[in-house]
């Protein structure tokens, strides 16, 4: 079953867990590949508006992997517009994960988490594993790896 990775990630953190997380599921067999969100606006002040340059179609895959970072204790903003516009996620697995900068997952990766999940109900999912990577803390290569291992195991 083809897998993709639909990353939104602005300095880049996010998108080296999503490299290692397609390496991992590519040695396993599967059929992968990783599809950017990106935003036409990334400078723009916090609470401006954001337009998105690029929205990959999910249709390809039996499988998706939502993967971000967290803004300002949530999900960022191009990442929960791109939610509010993908077709329907009926039949398709989900499973998610973000990264934040602060050592707590309750500094907006929980947050962030439940937004995702709460998008892909809305469009007829449902979140099978999610997974949050605090950049800052002592165990941010630990939780990589665990991230890493379990969705490499789908
Ligand atoms: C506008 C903005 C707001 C942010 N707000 C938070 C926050 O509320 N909590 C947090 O832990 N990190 C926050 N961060 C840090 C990012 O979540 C963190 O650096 C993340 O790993 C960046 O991922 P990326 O390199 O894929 O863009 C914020 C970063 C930016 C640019």
């Amino acid at each position: 079953m083809k897998v993709g990775i639909i990353v939104y990630s602005n300095t880049g953190n996010t998108m080296s867990v999503a490299e290692k997380l397609e390496k991992a599921l590519a040695a396993k067999g599967h059929s992968v590949e990783i599809k950017r969100v990106e935003a036409e606006n990334e400078q723009s002040k916090p609470g401006s508006p954001v337009t998105l340059k690029t929205a990959p179609d999910i249709a390809p895959y039996g499988t998706v992997i939502f993967a971000s970072p967290v803004h300002a204790f949530s999900l960022a903003p191009a990442m929960k517009l791109y939610l509010s516009q993908i077709a329907s996620l009926n039949g398709k697995k989900t499973h998610c994960f973000v990264t934040q900068e602060f050592k707590k997952a309750w500094m907006g990766g929980n947050h962030a988490i439940r937004q995702i999940s709460s998008a892909c109900k809305t469009k007829g999912g449902s979140m099978i594993s999610t997974g949050i990577v605090n950049w800052s803390g002592e165990r941010r290569e630990q939780q990589i790896e665990e991230i890493v291992a379990a969705l490499s195991a789908i």
